[in-house]
């Protein structure tokens, strides 16, 4: 069965609208394979995507030194959807932006693709509740600014600018270019976050809570629109959520988080299947998953 067509099964809100842009079809046909340079020339070393070794982080806080998580340890492969889900305050995000590398921590090691992460860098991309889109550029521009900010654009920019266009397609927004983000719907700023991070062509994407701020049918288009997204290209993404049925909609594997400073208390795989539809959420595997995680994050409370 299609994805739209389970996408309506279960959300009833959805039914009735059209369908016809590929985005919202969720059809992985709909998605155009990576071509030029979005498609990364594998320097392929074996090693996993993201290795996170021993990540320790403490804040000081009045004078207090507050333990976030101690000795954290995570393995994403290539092209695996890994979750973080945990109750608020338990370092989630600080795991993440410990991985983006724009927040040091006291011990440990992060690692992509076997390189040591030491800053911020294009090989991950950051998707955020709110899409950070610059008000005062079009959507192109929005689009364009990793590349531009980067210097590409003066040695390829006919190709560079052909690719954005590309983008803009892929998540649904052909024609939108020279639109400002005022002019776009809530899922339409979230899809140019998406075009914008997925030009860089990153190791992985990077999610906090991405659609957490939106209304339930625009989640759940979001949700279709990401669970096409990552069947075509399969992105290697790390995913944080506080919410235990998208992390099973979404993900291949859940790590779920204790309170602070416990860290990751538990690992699961899901056992869905791909491609992955709104309905597997009924199946017995699913309901038993979602039992495992709730137990734990009770027990832990
Ligand atoms: N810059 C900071 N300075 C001091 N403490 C911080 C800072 N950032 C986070 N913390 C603390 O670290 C802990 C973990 O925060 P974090 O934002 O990682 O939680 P989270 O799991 O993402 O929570 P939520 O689900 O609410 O987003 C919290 O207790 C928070 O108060
Ligand atoms: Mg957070």
């Amino acid at each position: 069965m299609e994805l739209h067509q389970t996408a309506t099964a279960v959300a009833p809100s959805l039914r009735g609208l059209p369908l016809s842009p590929s985005w919202e079809t969720g059809s992985p046909d709909a998605m155009p394979p990576a071509t030029g340079l979005q498609r990364r020339i594998a320097s392929d070393t074996g090693a996993p995507a993201v290795k996170v070794e021993g990540l320790t982080k403490t804040f000081g806080r009045r004078g207090r030194q507050v333990p976030v998580f101690n000795n954290i340890n995570l393995s994403v492969q290539k092209g695996e959807f890994v979750c973080l889900l945990g109750p608020s305050g338990c370092g989630k995000s600080t795991l993440l932006s410990a991985i983006a590398g724009i927040l040091p921590f006291d011990k440990g090691s992060v690692a992509i693709d076997g390189t040591t992460v030491t800053g911020p860098g294009a090989d991950r991309g950051m998707l955020f509740q709110s899409p950070m889109l610059f008000s005062w550029l079009t959507v192109r521009d929005n689009v364009l600014f990793g590349p531009r900010a980067r210097g590409l654009m003066k040695r390829a920019r006919a190709e560079i600018g052909a690719q954005a266009d590309e983008m803009l397609s892929t998540v649904g927004l052909h024609g939108f270019g020279d639109a400002y983000p005022h002019e776009l719907s809530g899922g339409m700023r979230h899809r140019v976050a998406f075009a914008r991070a997925l030009l860089n062509n990153p190791a992985v994407l990077l999610m906090d809570e991405p659609f957490g701020a939106l209304d339930a049918m625009t989640r759940s288009r979001m949700h279709a629109f990401l669970i096409s997204l990552w069947e075509a290209r399969r992105i290697t993404i790390v995913f944080v959520t506080h919410d235990i049925e998208e992390a099973v909609l979404l993900g291949d594997r859940i790590c779920v988080f204790g309170n602070r400073p416990n860290g990751i208390i538990k690992e699961l795989e899901v056992p869905l299947g791909r491609p992955r539809r709104f309905e597997d959420l009924e199946e017995p595997a699913a309901l038993v998953t979602k039992r495992s995680i709730r137990e734990t994050l009770w027990a832990a409370a």
